[in-house]
């Protein structure tokens, strides 16, 4: 199933930034700003996009850290790697590193991050995975250190509503619904000073906590 999702991304990596601006009509890029000025995002920080796909939010962070900064983006699509590295290339940033890996075995050492984010992809990570990823994320968030989660908001509208759950159960997951009614429940525990804000384009919420020191 996992390889079947990798390959469905390779494909769409084609035409995914296309689809995102049409989908999300963010042509000004406020999504991206917006989660980089919530995660606190420091010159010199070394900062974690999970799931980074294309690398937009990868891309934004890399220019808020600076030179002395690292921005690593993850994701086990080599196609949507394929992608970042292009655009990477194209606005010089060599301080962003991408990896081709899964979000629920992260390839790093403990806390070497001062934030770590994953936008609009973790519902897509089914039980066993959504839980080791998310003690993968507070394994290399440095304590004090940022998460923050980009995630679809339920459209309005029973239409619509029947659409965006159909699209996410293609996508393999079965528990969407309490996914996205509860998604700060994900963060309990290993987080804490939990927000959840709405992004200004209307269609995605972004819930944030801090690494909780080691009891
Ligand atoms: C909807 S896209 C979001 C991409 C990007 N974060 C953005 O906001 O545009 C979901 C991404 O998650 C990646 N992905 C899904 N499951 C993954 C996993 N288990 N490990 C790593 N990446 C994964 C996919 O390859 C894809 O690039």
């Amino acid at each position: 199933m996992k390889g079947l999702r990798r390959g469905y991304y390779n494909l769409f990596s084609r035409v995914y930034d296309g689809f995102v601006r049409l989908h999300s009509g963010d042509t000004e890029g406020l999504l991206r700003r917006f989660i980089a000025e919530r995660v606190k995002l420091a010159p010199g920080d070394r900062t974690l996009d999970l799931c980074t796909g294309t690398g937009s939010v990868a891309l934004e962070f890399a220019r808020a850290v600076g030179e002395g900064g690292m921005v690593v983006g993850l994701d086990f699509s080599h196609g949507m790697l394929k992608k970042a590295q292009e655009k990477s290339r194209r606005l010089n940033s060599p301080n962003l590193h991408l990896v081709e890996a899964d979000a629920s075995m992260l390839p790093f050492k403990d806390s070497c991050f001062n934030a770590v984010t994953c936008s609009h992809a973790f519902y897509e990570l089914k039980g066993p995975d959504r839980k080791r990823a998310i003690e993968e994320v507070a394994r290399v968030t440095r304590e004090g250190g940022r998460f923050c989660l980009m995630e679809h908001a339920e459209p309005e509208g029973r239409v619509a509503k029947l659409f965006f759950y159909l699209r996410i159960r293609l996508l393999g997951s079965r528990d969407a619904r309490g996914f996205f009614e509860n998604e700060s429940d994900i963060l309990r525990g290993r987080f804490q000073r939990i927000t959840t804000e709405m992004a200004p384009t209307g269609k995605s919420k972004l819930i944030c906590g801090e690494r909780r020191g080691v009891l």
